[in-house]
């Protein structure tokens, strides 16, 4: 046993229906080879996001229980604000029903047109937020958090040299730096305390305010203790004290490290940043000891961020992703090293080298894992971040082309991993079969939730044999796609 086993034992069972290969046939194809266009009931391992798909703890549903549903005053906000304050240690605790709407109040009140926000790198919900304030969004991270093999412990490390140069040359234009602990985006990659406290001193000299997105805070604080010198004999909460004592507020998505289906909040220092916050959530959210949501909704995320800080859970949780990701690593499969906290990383242009990125092999191996194993996995590459060029109309694939296999929090065995981790080797022996992709529709904004795609047929080499190869026989003909106007949102 490599790493521990499952600190919980199962009280409640939720059924899974296995679906035949010809019905997931049917229904990718329904779906114009678009995984969120799938019923989620006719998926066997669900791994499209570790958000709001965490399974509970029974002191959770006993706290649905105790929910007080008083429009002002309800004892569960009590409850969770004090819970916050300890955690994480700001003073004004605001509520909201998830992530997107803490940062949306925060640039809202905050942020004007032309203004910059740094960050190591942005979640696309935070870029959109910023973005929709007529912001921009500048990603600082380390050169190595862009690099899927350099091995590196904390590879979400913001460089504090880009960080200094960009405030020496535009401190008035940057209202707040942010930090996206772990960051999600570069892999899911930690950033180290020592950096945080770099960091929070370009902050300081500057007289900027740091405010970090704080959704996988525990499994950030988890490596830290695993991985920087001088941290192993801490708890992990005390790490998690001393991080956000370098901050001035957070943004917190609840539906990852509080362990709860929804729920969110915006946790601040600052009095008068705190008011305009509020002033904006009781207009679009609710009244601040409810926040778009329901007490017993409050009562989970209280009793999910105390539990979240549990090491022997965090033991476990951590373990399981990276086994995961030591299956894949040891025979062969391409992915991001080292494996982050939430999820493995299939690098899709290192397992299809035979599919530039024009042709979307990152999809083609969402579809070919759906089709041929019933998992669910998510494309986080040319579909989702490609896009023309403003002046030349040519079109601009991301650095990076992977396939996110994000693990739910407590939520599958031991065993359902195997599962997953022999489907993809198994898809990896037989990868240059898979066949490139082209966008038949596409939405102006955000475009991977809705696209449609279909398969070309002359993209790679006749397949070999008929195991497997079915899809490829219904494969259209077809070219290169030509560019479409994609603006950001
Ligand atoms: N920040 C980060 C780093 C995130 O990963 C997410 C959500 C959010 C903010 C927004 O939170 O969904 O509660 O509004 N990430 C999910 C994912 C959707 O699948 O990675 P939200």
């Amino acid at each position: 046993m490599r790493f521990p086993a499952e600190p919980f034992r199962i009280k409640v069972v939720e059924p899974l229906r296995r679906v035949s290969r010809e019905e997931r046939e049917r229904l990718i194809a329904a779906a114009g080879l678009n995984i969120f266009g799938v019923p989620a009931d006719s998926i066997y391992v669900d791994l499209l996001t570790d958000s709001g798909t965490s399974a509970m703890s029974d002191r959770q549903w006993a706290g649905l229980m105790v929910g007080d549903e008083s429009y002002a005053g309800s004892r569960n906000f009590y409850a969770f604000e004090r819970t916050v304050r300890a955690i994480f240690g700001y003073r004004h605790v605001i509520p909201t029903h998830q992530g997107r709407v803490a940062e949306n109040l925060l640039f809202s009140s905050v942020l004007k047109r032309g203004d910059i926000v740094p960050n190591n790198i942005h979640f696309d919900t935070t870029r959109a937020n910023v973005e929709h304030q007529g912001a921009e969004a500048v990603d600082l991270v380390i050169d190595e958090g862009l690099d899927p093999v350099a091995d590196h412990p904390f590879k979400g490390n913001l460089d504090p040299a880009k960080l200094e140069a960009l405030l020496a040359a535009k401190r008035d234009r940057v209202p707040l730096v942010m930090l996206t602990i772990t960051n999600n985006s570069g892999g899911g990659q930690p950033v180290s305390l020592a950096n945080a406290r770099e960091v929070s001193a370009v902050c300081r000299r500057h007289g900027v305010p740091l405010v970090f997105d704080a959704c996988r805070f525990a499994e950030n604080c988890w490596f830290v203790q695993q991985r920087e010198p001088g941290q192993a004999d801490r708890a992990v909460a005390e790490i998690a004290r001393e991080l956000f004592a370098l901050g001035d507020g957070c943004t917190m998505s609840a539906k990852k490290d509080g362990l709860v289906n929804i729920g969110g909040f915006l946790a601040l220092e600052d009095a008068g940043w705190a008011e305009k916050v509020t002033n904006l959530l009781i207009l679009i959210e609710g009244f601040p000891t409810y926040g778009g949501l329901a007490g017993r909704d409050l009562e989970a995320m209280a009793q999910g961020l105390t539990e979240v800080l549990d090491e022997d859970y965090l033991a476990f949780r951590i373990g399981q992703v990276a086994e995961l990701g030591r299956r894949l690593d040891e025979a062969g499969v391409p992915i991001v090293k080292p494996v982050g906290g939430h999820a493995v990383y299939i690098d899709a242009r290192r397992m299809l080298p035979h599919l530039p990125q024009a042709l979307y092999p990152g999809q083609a191996l969402v579809v070919a894992l759906y089709r041929d194993y019933g998992i669910r996995a998510v494309e986080v590459g040319s579909l989702m971040f490609g896009h023309p060029d403003p002046v030349t109309g040519e079109m601009v694939f991301p650095k990076l082309e992977l396939v996110r296999l994000a693990v739910p929090r407590r939520v599958y065995t031991t065993e359902h991993m195997r599962y997953v981790a022999e489907s993809v080797i198994e898809l990896n022996r037989r990868r240059e079969r898979l066949r490139g992709l082209r966008i038949t529709h596409e939405a102006p904004v955000l475009r991977h939730f809705t696209a449609r795609l279909e398969e070309i047929a002359d993209a790679v080499p006749a397949p070999r044999a008929a195991a497997g190869g079915a899809a490829a026989e219904r494969a259209s003909g077809g070219a290169v796609p030509t560019p479409r106007r994609h603006p950001c949102p």
